[in-house]
């Protein structure tokens, strides 16, 4: 059947988010040629990041008025956009009754008002403080149980990650010029107070700024940001002359650029085991004008001949869970399991294993992740430091805004704290 409704892309959109475990955004990308997508892409994107903030609360109004939710994604997904624009957006009755007729799901008009009427309360009453807040924030209910066992203000927490956060922007040239060009298309940004080249900005319509401003500024969150910042202080204090750094996950290459942007006597080998991402990273290296300083390579951080390049800096960035992500990219509370914490935390171990083991004389590593958990964060970093003797940069003197109360030396950035993404930095060195 041809997918005419919007609420029909919006769940296309989000069967693919959940099995190919991509973003909205990407799977939009991915549908571009679709008429309805060309046409109503905001809209889309709107509805379906929405949608996604309120997953499980939409299931259980569904279950409470309607009866089981569909098994299959599509139509799971399909039952979410309905019950979300019978509840929030006052669509009328009739189009989410033709939706639902349409994809064979059965429900009456008094199902759509009580769809409407029924209260948040209605569908908390009675669940245990845990389940509460699993359906009060959508966020999965091992999640929830584990933030709240091992942060003292995990609800707050919990809370932050269904909160919009600001955008942030990186100046590439002088940040008053920036600021004065925005005011000129009547944009309000304000200097942010502890990155000298970050901007806040308070509505981010990114195509009209893209549009004014090319490629003198770079939208990235200010927790991605620190890591540049860091790689600069490590060498300022170290006071050498062209530093070599590899970027053992670089790709779409943000803090790559941002470093050799920070740094007029670095060049950066990037590496990355995603041939597609890299390609991203190629595009933007050639926008941005840094081609000539930054080399790119497709392999894997579990195979890198190191020895041979024999760097200063080693940036280890790799895959994680991203629950510091959950407030800007809501959709990765679709398919993250406890599993993943795990196997990701196997995985950035043996990248920095290797990386390490592959190092001679001194060096200096910089670790970040966008999560929160133990494992992927501190307890690698006290693995690692335990089994080679390495040693933890402090950090805190320099960042002390950002000082990680969990691990001497490193840095934490929480959404309820810093207004930025849930962010891991720390440097070893030997
Ligand atoms: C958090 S992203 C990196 C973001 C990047 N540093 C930036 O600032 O734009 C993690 C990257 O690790 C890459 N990755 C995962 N496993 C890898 C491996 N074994 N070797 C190299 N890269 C890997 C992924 O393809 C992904 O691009």
């Amino acid at each position: 059947m041809t997918r005419e409704y919007v609420e029909e892309i919006c769940a296309e959109v989000l069967k693919d988010v959940e099995e190919k475990r991509i973003s909205i955004r990407g799977a939009i990308e991915d549908r571009k040629e679709n008429p309805l997508i060309r046409k109503l892409r905001s809209l889309i994107l709107a509805l379906c990041l929405e949608t996604v903030r309120r997953y499980v609360l939409l299931d259980k109004i569904w279950e409470h008025v309607v009866g089981e939710v569909p098994r299959d994604s599509y139509r799971r997904n399909l039952i979410r956009i309905v019950t979300y624009e019978a509840k929030y957006r006052n669509v009328e009755a009739r189009r989410l009754l033709r939706v639902c007729m349409r994809n064979n799901i059965k429900v009456s008009k008094e199902h759509i008002r009580r769809l409407r009427d029924i209260s948040e309360n209605d569908i908390v009453r009675g669940l245990s403080y845990e389940e509460k807040l699993h359906v009060k924030y959508s966020i999965p209910l091992w999640l929830v149980k584990y933030v709240l066992d091992k942060f003292p203000d995990g609800e707050r927490i919990l809370e932050s990650f269904s909160q919009k956060l600001p955008t942030y922007a990186r100046c590439r040239i002088d940040r008053r010029q920036v600021l004065k060009r925005l005011a000129e298309i009547g944009i309000s940004a304000e200097e942010d107070p502890d990155l000298d080249d970050a901007i806040v900005l308070e509505r981010a319509r990114l195509s009209l700024i893209e549009k004014t401003l090319g490629n003198s500024i770079y939208i990235q969150d200010k927790s991605s940001m620190l890591v540049a910042h860091v790689v600069e202080k490590t060498v300022n204090n170290n006071n050498v002359g062209i530093i070599k750094i590899v970027d053992t996950c670089s790709a779409p290459g943000g803090k790559a650029i941002h470093v050799v942007d920070r740094l007029r006597r670095c060049i950066i080998i990037g590496i990355d085991i995603s041939y597609r991402r890299l390609l991203t990273e190629r595009y933007l290296i050639y926008k941005y004008d840094v081609h000539h300083r930054i080399d790119i390579s497709c392999s894997s951080a579990l195979r890198l001949p190191l020895r041979s390049l024999n760097p200063d800096i080693v940036i280890v960035d790799p895959d994680c869970t991203s629950i510091g992500k959950l407030s800007h990219s809501p959709e990765i509370r679709l398919w993250l399991r406890q599993h993943h914490v795990h196997d990701m935390a196997r995985l950035q171990y043996k990248i920095l294993k290797n990386v390490i083991e592959n190092l001679r004389g001194r060096f200096h590593i910089v670790y970040s992740t966008c999560t929160i958990t133990f494992e992927e964060n501190e307890e690698n970093i006290s693995k690692i430091c335990d089994e080679y003797g390495l040693e933890i940069v402090d950090l805190c003197s320099i960042f002390p805004k950002f000082c990680n109360i969990y691990m001497r030396g490193s840095l934490r950035l929480f959404p309820h704290l810093h207004r930025t993404g849930g962010y891991f930095i720390s440097c070893v060195r030997r």
